[in-house]
Formats: C-alpha cells, sequence, structure tokens
C-alpha cells in the first residue's frame, strides 16, 4: 500500500489557508501555490539517494556529496498542474517537464485526455505527478497509467488537497505511488468538489470565472 505524507510544515499550512480563502485573488493564488509547491518539493525529495565526491574548497581537498541515480521529471496534469511547476522548477531546476492534458467531464467526472508530451528519456527518470486537486482520483489516476505505459516505474504524486475518495482510490489502481499533500479535506460534494477544498483551482490560477 502507498504511503500518504501529509506535510505539516507551518509555512505550508500557513499558506495553504490562505490558498483556501475564497477572497484570494488569482495573483496572490498564483504565488502562493507556487511557494506550497517549492516548500513541499523539499519533502518529497527527501529520499533521492547521495554519492560520494571529492570538492576541492579554497582552502583544501574534502568529501562532499550529489545528488545520486536517476534524473528527475515533473509532470504537471493540464491546467491546474502547471501552477505548481514554477515552484518546483526553483528547488530542481534540471528537472524536465512533461505535460499531460486532462479535464474532468463535469457530468461523467471521468477523466477525459487532450494532450500528452513527456521528455523522450521518460522511462530513465523518477517522475512527480503533480496537480493540486485530488478528488476522485480519476485525473492522477488516469495520467500516472500513462506515464506507467511508457516504461516509468518510480513516480510519486503531490497535491495540495486530496479528498479520502481520491486517496481510496489511488491506492487501489496504483498502490505503489506514494501521496504527498499539504491536507487531507472531508469529503467531496455531489459535484465531486472537495469539502471543504478550495474551488475549482484551475479557475481561481487563470482566472477564468
Ligand atoms: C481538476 C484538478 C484535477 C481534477 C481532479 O482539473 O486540477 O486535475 O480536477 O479531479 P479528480 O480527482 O476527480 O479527477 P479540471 O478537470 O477542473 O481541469 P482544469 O485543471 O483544466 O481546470
Ligand atoms: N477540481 C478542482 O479544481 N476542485 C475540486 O474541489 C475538485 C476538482
Amino acid at each position: 500500500m502507498s504511503k500518504v505524507h501529509v506535510i505539516d510544515h507551518p509555512l505550508v499550512q500557513h499558506k495553504l489557508t490562505m490558498i483556501r480563502d475564497k477572497t484570494t485573488g488569482s495573483k496572490d493564488f498564483r504565488e502562493l501555490v507556487n511557494e506550497v509547491a517549492l516548500l513541499m518539493a523539499y519533502e518529497v525529495t527527501r529520499d533521492l539517494p547521495l554519492e560520494e565526491v571529492e570538492v576541492e574548497t579554497p582552502i583544501c581537498a574534502t568529501k562532499g556529496y550529489t545528488i545520486a541515480g536517476k534524473k528527475i521529471g515533473v509532470i504537471p496534469i493540464l491546467r491546474a498542474g502547471l501552477g505548481m511547476v514554477e515552484g518546483i522548477l526553483q528547488l530542481i531546476p534540471t528537472a524536465k517537464v512533461g505535460h499531460i492534458g486532462l479535464y474532468r467531464d463535469p457530468d461523467t467526472l471521468q477523466p477525459v485526455e487532450y494532450y500528452c508530451k513527456l521528455p523522450s528519456d521518460s522511462h530513465e527518470r523518477d517522475y512527480i505527478v503533480i496537480d493540486p486537486m485530488l478528488a476522485t482520483g480519476g485525473s492522477a489516476a488516469a495520467a500516472i497509467s500513462y506515464v506507467k505505459n511508457i516504461g516509468c516505474a518510480s513516480i510519486k504524486l503531490m497535491c495540495l488537497l486530496a479528498a479520502p475518495e481520491g486517496i481510496e482510490y489511488m491506492q487501489k489502481i496504483h498502490p505503489d505511488v506514494d501521496i504527498y499533500t499539504a491536507a487531507v479535506d472531508e469529503k467531496l460534494n455531489d459535484m465531486g468538489y472537495i469539502i471543504p477544498g478550495l474551488g475549482d483551482a484551475g479557475d481561481r490560477l487563470f482566472g477564468t470565472k
């Protein structure tokens, strides 16, 4: 069974509350989402393997550490996942970015795929799939299935808010994928929105409502 990591760092929780606030406008919402993504990326990358290297300081030679192992890729689920990309790239500037376009059909709540472009060396990368909202889990599960189908085995999911329903679905479909979230909310409403949530993440990021 995959692990659910709730990032309860005070800075993350403080900023998440501002993100939830309905009076926060798009400019601040965008900045806050990126700031939380940066802080969460610090935790998501905590288990990256290190290798020992020699380094010459201005004083003498010593040993240091660099990140070893596979290269990292970040995959935002369009649209709302785009809001977290810059924050993560500030911490991991060499990460390549793939895109998976999915929207949730408002009637069936099923994910509909409309775009996909991933780095050509995808099978060699450790991936972090990002989307602020894990609601029914349909979109994240579909995106991760796509990534697995092209040969990637090392995948983590990072979101801002998760509903228990989405966590349960993800753990059923992808029990090998750990979930990182800033909060686990109460439930979904009849329209598939997270309660209490933050509303429609894509619309709030891009000012489309
Ligand atoms: C939102 C959100 C997730 C999805 C979550 O995207 O960003 O991708 O819903 O819901 P699920 O867990 O029930 O699949 P939306 O479909 O609104 O598209 P958008 O990002 O383009 O606004
Ligand atoms: N997508 C959103 O943007 N918000 C929700 O609460 C659920 C799905």
